[in-house]
């Protein structure tokens, strides 16, 4: 029986490449580029018949990636692929989980339901679950969630002296509840009204207890980073020195990184999407449930 293969897409080589390390899978190649009106061509470099591939995708662009997949994960299952997984270390199109003003589109949902056409089963990293609280409330294929959790928290007790870990709003409790377990760190969490897509007010518990220790603001996606600013700047205010901030998600779009830098003492993602920040693998916690699915077989 042959081990599973990974195919990444363009973009996730890296990623695809540290898997293959942390987990001893094989890596699979694929060719894609544009034609010159824009549209993507796309050719496999190995013949799937009879094989498991998992594909592995940065869907932190996931307008860009989804047709890409498509192509690939049919073209795979036309060519006899027994089993299609998704590796989505970033799940996109989490946010927009309910309809709030009339005739929005709940994209999480449609998203979800377009990828469950399309792949067997998914695995993801901390995906952003807040008004679905499973998975398996949006995906009809098997749906896995992994945390990196263990690994920030891991990070935190290696590298932060006398840290305090601080969830920057009420739906980061889940994880940095966990991380402040796990670095074995006192843990506040902070309360956040946002007023748009770039404005958010953060307001504080009572932080004289942790007066002194180092604030480490824990957080699972990074998009505008005005929610690191912010709560950067309220912990200041307090005589806190700059925070350490660490995000499983670093999508730091426009000017975010450069802001939340200027902010903080230090910067540190996970390498669900590849960023300069990137500073805690979470390789080998995927590596462990695709080396898991190829035994199974
Ligand atoms: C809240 O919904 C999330 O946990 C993050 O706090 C949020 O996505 C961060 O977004 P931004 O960087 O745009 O403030």
């Amino acid at each position: 029986m042959s081990a599973r293969l990974l195919a990444p897409l363009p973009g996730s080589e890296g990623l695809a490449e540290r898997l293959a390390l942390a987990g001893g899978l094989e890596l699979a190649a694929l060719a894609t580029r544009r034609f010159p009106d824009g549209e993507r061509y796309v050719r496999l470099g190995f013949n799937p018949a009879g094989r498991a591939i998992d594909i592995v995708a940065d869907l932190s662009r996931a307008d860009d990636q989804f047709l890409t997949l498509a192509f690939v994960a049919d073209t795979l299952r036309e060519l006899g692929a027994t089993e299609i997984g998704l590796v989505a270390p970033y799940l996109g199109y989490m946010r927009q989980d309910a309809r709030f003003q009339p005739g929005e589109a709940i994209t999480s949902q449609t998203f979800a339901r377009l990828l469950s056409g399309l792949v067997d089963r998914v695995v993801t990293v901390d995906p952003h679950l807040h008004r679905f609280s499973a998975l398996d409330e949006l995906y009809t294929v098997p749906a896995v969630a992994l945390h990196a959790a263990p690994l920030i928290g891991d990070w935190i007790a290696r590298e932060v002296k006398r840290p305090l870990v601080i969830g920057p709003d009420a739906e980061s409790e889940q994880w940095a509840s966990e991380v402040a377990t796990r670095a074995d760190a006192p843990l506040a969490v902070l309360s956040k009204q946002r007023i748009g897509d770039r404005e958010v007010r953060i307001t504080m518990p009572d932080m004289n207890p942790y007066a002194g220790r180092q604030p480490v603001l824990i957080d699972d996606i990074a998009s505008s980073g005005r929610t690191l600013v912010a709560a950067c700047a309220a912990l200041q205010a307090r005589g806190f020195g700059p925070p350490v901030c660490v995000v499983v998600h670093a999508i730091f779009g426009g000017d975010a990184f450069a802001r939340v830098s200027q902010a903080a003492a230090r910067v540190v993602s996970t390498d669900t999407i590849e960023h300069p920040t990137n500073a805690i693998s979470v390789a080998p916690l995927i590596a462990r449930v695709l080396g898991g699915l190829n035994h199974d077989r």
